[in-house]
């Protein structure tokens, strides 16, 4: 029977958020899974304590590609994901947001005439120099089935000839079945919380000098906890960053311990897509140091702010943002927190 399993290809850590909350649905309906982790993300914190928190199996195939260039990393996946996928024989491919494995997934699956469903389809920031943002487009214009978050997702996919079937976001779902299980935060007293991680922040030295600058800034008043993310750290060892009093600078914590700690701080500095939702849900005023989001809703509903990679700015708008509770009404942009569900059922009634 192994030829009728439905595929999942994950391989960085909010893929393996999403996937959690989705795999439930479909065990729930006794649809038929395996699990191609590609190895994108490998330290112990980045994976295995992600899925221990979020109760996963192992995935049934880890390709351990590891980290290289785009370019070499996403072509070592398209040509692992084909051996895998030409031995399962599956009917259908699911693929989650905009990573290099989301992309490599969904090409090798329609090279070889694979459908692919796309989870977190219709994203848009319009700035090509992300990576992420090429990701998006190239895997929704491949992908059969296009599962969007947001009715502003499916607006996107309208005007660029695609159809997307509005679900709701797989997060919101995630969120739904493990914040009651987080733990207190481990934080004590008002803090803020910074992530960094976007490729657009870390790899531009002058960026990146003033982003941190800001941070600095910051914890000469307020107690600033970082949960660093592997990529940052290297850049950071790089430059011989001295780390300020006020700054905590941690390894990236279990998906649980995040939830707490969001919840827990008094404003979130990130650039993360993934943390301006969850800051968003948990009523934790956000700034978010990019151009853009994909996900404008926050910012429109009062709950985050866009803000230059600048440390005047980055200082002043958490000082602002700290003391903001604009109320979320009964406006859910994110949908009902049944998303998986609808996923899953979609998928039983078309594709199998
Ligand atoms: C990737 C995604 C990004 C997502 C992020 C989630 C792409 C293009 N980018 O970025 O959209 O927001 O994951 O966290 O797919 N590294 C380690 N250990 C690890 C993983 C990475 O040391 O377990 C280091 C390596 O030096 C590597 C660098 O981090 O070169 C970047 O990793 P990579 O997976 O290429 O991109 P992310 O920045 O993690
Ligand atoms: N996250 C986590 N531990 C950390 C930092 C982030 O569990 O130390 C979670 C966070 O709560 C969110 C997801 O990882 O659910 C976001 O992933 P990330 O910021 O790496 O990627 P993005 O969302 O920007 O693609």
């Amino acid at each position: 029977m192994d030829k009728y399993n439905v595929i999942h290809i994950v391989g960085a850590r909010p893929q393996f958020i999403k996937l959690s909350s989705v795999l439930r649905a479909f065990d729930s309906k006794d649809i038929p899974c395996k699990v191609i982790h590609t190895g994108q993300h490998y330290d112990y914190e980045m994976s295995s304590l992600m899925f221990e928190e979020l109760g996963l199996r192992d995935p049934e195939y880890n390709l351990g590609i590891g980290s290289s260039t785009h370019g070499r990393q996403t072509a070592e996946m398209l040509s692992s994901i084909e051996n895998v996928l030409l031995k399962e024989k599956p009917p259908v491919v699911i693929v989650y947001g905009d990573t290099n494995s989301t992309l490599a997934g969904s090409l090798a699956s329609v090279k070889l005439k694979i459908p692919v469903a796309h989870v977190e389809a219709g994203l848009r920031s319009f700035e090509r120099y992300m990576p992420e943002e090429i990701n998006r487009v190239l895997t929704d214009h491949m992908s059969e089935h296009l599962f969007c978050p947001t009715l502003r997702a499916v607006k996107q996919l309208e005007l660029e000839g695609l159809k997307g079937t509005f679900t709701g976001d797989v997060m919101v779902d995630a969120m739904n079945i493990f914040s009651g299980k987080s733990p207190p935060c481990p934080v004590e007293g008002e803090f803020v919380l910074v992530t960094i991680h976007r490729q657009e922040n870390t790899d531009n030295k002058d960026r990146l000098a003033k982003i941190l600058a800001g941070i600095e800034m910051l914890s000469h008043e307020l107690k600033v906890v970082f949960p660093i993310h592997p990529r940052t750290r290297k850049v950071l060892e790089n430059m011989k960053f001295s780390l300020p009093e006020g700054l905590s600078l941690i390894h990236p914590v279990g998906y649980l311990h995040m939830l707490s700690m969001i919840r827990g701080a008094i404003c979130v500095v990130t650039d993360s897509g993934g943390v301006q939702k969850e800051a968003f849900m948990l009523k934790t005023p956000c700034v978010t140091v990019r151009n853009k989001t994909e996900w404008p809703e926050t910012v429109e509903a009062g709950w985050n702010r866009l803000v230059e990679a600048d440390d005047a700015s980055i200082y002043g708008a958490v000082m602002d943002m700290k003391n903001i509770h604009p109320g979320q009404g009964d406006d859910m942009p994110f949908g009902d927190g049944r998303a998986s569900h609808y996923i899953a059922q979609y998928i039983k009634e078309h594709c199998l």
